[in-house]
């Protein structure tokens, strides 16, 4: 098991919900904000998958329990708040916005329907939740406030083959993310959000990347490697808690630097020999129309 660096105890007498929180890696966010002392609810479509997430995570010594609906529906958000009051009290301190659906399409194949369920998952799922959420996050009495965090995605920075749904709607989870800490912020809540970049073992790459793991990991700066659930959670625990005080209004890339990756139009080992051979022309020509300008007789 990979060690947290931040105390055990930084989540005590905390109640967190993590929407999708029952599967991947909201199922990793879930155990670390409990791993730290959190309370936590997870949310999701199926019962079975919840019960076994709830077994998982009460294994782990963690207090969990599982909230049954859709984040597409104000009525299912509402009632997961209202069960958690009767619970464990009023307050809300964390609430990580997770749940999220995504396939390859290509546009031309995309249904409106196909476009609109990714919409409605992703970005009316975020708002829904957060919206619901808001009278029990003022009612939180965390010191340094409550905390949203929204996963998002990197996909939308650019744009990514086959994923126009998808990039809308974590475009407009982005932006929910900014209008929400601007918003709330005087309330004492803070609205964040993380971008994992490709994460081993989840979903996702089985879903967007089939067979791709190879041609993946060469456009990772980061010794070519993929995250892991535990790096999204670890960032997720960070944004959450007091190091965080001052942080709201940001989207977190967690993504060993991949979405700026672009293939060398020079090799590593040629710069030098490449660069200094341009240079030490320019060089040349620079200085000679230095010359010429400082010495309008100059015959250079
Ligand atoms: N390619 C193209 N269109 C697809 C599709 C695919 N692979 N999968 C679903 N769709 C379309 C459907 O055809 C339907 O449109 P239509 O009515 O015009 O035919 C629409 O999307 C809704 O599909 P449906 O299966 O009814 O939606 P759902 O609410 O049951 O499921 C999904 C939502 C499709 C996002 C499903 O993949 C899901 O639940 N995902 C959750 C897990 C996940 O994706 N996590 C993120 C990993 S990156």
């Amino acid at each position: 098991m990979m060690e947290s660096p931040f105390k055990s105890d930084i989540f005590m007498n905390r109640v967190a919900l993590v929407t999708g929180g029952s599967s991947g890696i909201g199922f990793e966010i879930a155990r670390q904000l409990g791993l730290h002392g959190a309370r936590v609810a997870v949310s999701g479509r199926r019962q079975d998958v919840l019960d076994t997430a709830v077994a998982a995570l009460g294994a782990d010594g963690i207090t969990a329990v599982g909230l049954q609906g859709d984040v597409r529906s104000a009525a299912s958000c509402e009632a997961w708040i209202d069960s958690l009051k009767q619970r464990w009290g009023p307050g809300l301190d964390v609430l990580v916005n997770c749940a999220a659906g995504n396939f390859l399409a290509t546009a031309e194949e995309l249904s409106p329907n196909g476009f609109k369920t990714v919409m409605e998952i992703d970005a009316l799922g975020t708002f829904n939740m957060s919206r619901a959420a808001f009278p029990a996050l003022r009612a939180s009495r965390c010191p340094h406030g409550a905390a949203i965090v929204n996963i998002s995605a990197t996909l939308q920075y650019g744009a990514t083959w086959w994923q126009a749904h998808a990039s809308a709607a974590k475009a407009a989870v982005d932006s929910i993310t900014r209008s929400l800490a601007l918003e709330w912020g005087e309330f004492g809540v803070r609205v964040n959000g993380v971008a994992p970049g490709p994460i081993e073992g989840t979903a996702g790459m089985a879903k967007l990347a089939p067979g791709a793991k190879e041609m993946v990991q060469s456009t990772i700066p980061l010794r070519n490697q993929m995250g892991r659930k535990f790096d999204i959670a670890m960032a997720v625990v960070f944004l959450a808690s007091p190091a965080a005080a001052f942080v709201s209004g940001d989207t977190l890339v967690v993504d060993g630097a991949s979405w700026m990756w672009r293939p060398q139009l020079v090799e590593r080992s040629g710069v030098s020999k490449a660069s200094r051979g341009v240079e030490g022309k320019s060089r040349a020509v620079g200085l000679a129309a230095a010359g010429a300008a400082n010495n309008p007789t100059s015959k250079l």
